[in-house]
C-alpha cells in the first residue's frame, strides 16, 4: 500500500516538472522583437539587475514614477505611507514631493486618470503596476522601457520592441532623446562561429542587419548611460512594489537557518549522549 503512494507521488511530480519544462519552453521569445546589441538574438529580453536593498535607487524610482507613471498607472494594492517608510525617506519630503493633487499620506496610490477615460484615448486602459514584476518580470520591464522608437504609422507616432503595437505613448522622450529603430552593417558569422571573410581580399564580409535602437545624438535630458540606470531604478522600484517583504523575508531566511544549524548540532549531541548508555 505504501509504495504505491510512494511511487504515485512520484510520478504526479514527474508529470509536473513536464509540465512546468513545457510551460517554460513555450514561453519562446518574452521580449517580441527586441533586438541585442550583438545582433544576434531576437526576443530575448535584456538583464535587469535589480537590488532590493539598494534604498537610493528605489527612491531615485520612485520618483521617476510618481512623476511620469503614476498620472496613469495606479499601484493600487499599495499605501505612500509604507513606501516612504520601507524606501526611508522621510515623511514631510515624501508629502511634499511625491504626492500630487489631494492625496494623503495613509491613501492607496491610486491614478489621475480615470481608466475609462483612458481606454478612450488609448485604445487600452493603463493597467495597475503593483504586480506587474511579478507578472512580466523585472527584465521585461527593463527593457520595455528602453525599447521605444519612432514609428510614424502609430496612431501616437512611437512603438515598442518588447511589445509590438503598444497604446502607450513614450512619456520619457524628453529624459530620453528621440530613439530610432536602425539597420547597421554586422559581420557575416561563419558556421564555425568566425567571423566570415572575402576569400581573395581577406575582408570581412558584413550583411545589413534592421532593428537596432539608437538615440538621436543631444536629443536628450540625459546621456544614454544615465537613462539605462534611470530605467534600471524605475524597475528595481517596480520590483520592489511586488515583493515588498523580500529583504525582511532574506534576514529571517538567514535566521532560520543559523537556528537550525545550532539545534542540528545540539540533538548531535545529545544523540552522543544517548549513545553511550545504549553500550
Ligand atoms: C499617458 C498615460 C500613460 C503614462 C503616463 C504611462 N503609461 Fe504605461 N501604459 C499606458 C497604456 C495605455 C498601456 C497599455 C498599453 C496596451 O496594452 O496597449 C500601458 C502599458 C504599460 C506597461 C505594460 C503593461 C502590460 O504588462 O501589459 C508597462 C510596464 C508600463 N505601461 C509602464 C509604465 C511606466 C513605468 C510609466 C512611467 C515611466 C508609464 N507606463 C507611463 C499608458 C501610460
Amino acid at each position: 500500500m505504501k509504495k504505491t503512494i510512494l511511487s504515485a507521488s512520484l510520478l504526479a511530480s514527474l508529470i509536473a516538472l513536464i509540465a512546468s519544462a513545457n510551460l517554460s519552453a513555450a514561453a519562446g521569445a518574452p521580449c517580441g522583437n527586441y533586438l541585442s546589441e550583438d545582433g544576434l538574438t531576437k526576443g530575448e529580453c535584456k538583464e535587469a539587475y535589480v537590488d532590493a536593498s539598494d534604498k537610493a535607487s528605489l527612491q531615485r524610482g520612485a520618483q521617476v514614477y510618481m512623476n511620469y507613471c503614476l498620472g496613469c498607472h495606479s499601484l493600487k494594492y499599495a499605501r505612500y505611507k509604507k513606501v516612504s517608510e520601507d524606501l526611508e525617506i522621510p515623511l514631510s519630503m515624501f508629502q511634499d514631493n511625491l504626492i500630487f493633487g489631494d492625496q494623503k499620506i495613509g491613501d492607496l496610490i491610486l491614478a489621475g486618470m480615470d481608466p475609462k477615460e483612458a481606454k478612450e484615448w488609448f485604445g487600452n486602459a493603463p493597467p495597475d503596476l503593483t504586480l506587474e514584476a511579478g507578472l512580466r518580470g523585472p527584465d521585461w520591464i527593463y527593457s520595455y522601457l528602453t525599447s521605444f522608437y519612432i514609428d510614424e504609422s502609430r496612431p501616437l507616432g512611437v512603438n515598442n520592441k518588447v511589445y509590438e503595437n503598444v497604446g502607450m505613448p513614450h512619456v520619457l522622450i524628453d529624459m530620453q532623446g528621440t530613439p530610432r529603430s536602425v539597420c547597421r552593417q554586422m559581420p557575416l558569422i561563419a558556421s564555425n562561429g568566425g567571423i566570415k571573410q572575402d576569400p581573395l581580399t581577406g575582408e570581412q564580409l558584413t550583411q545589413e542587419k534592421c532593428g537596432f535602437l539608437e538615440v538621436d545624438n543631444g536629443t536628450g535630458e540625459m546621456t544614454p548611460e544615465e537613462f539605462d540606470q534611470a530605467m534600471l531604478d524605475l524597475t528595481n522600484f517596480l520590483a520592489y512594489m511586488t515583493d515588498p517583504l523580500k529583504i525582511e523575508r532574506e534576514t529571517i531566511g538567514t535566521y532560520v537557518l543559523l537556528y537550525l544549524f545550532i539545534f542540528t548540532m545540539l540533538s548531535y549531541l545529545l544523540y552522543r549522549e544517548f549513545k553511550k548508555d545504549l553500550h
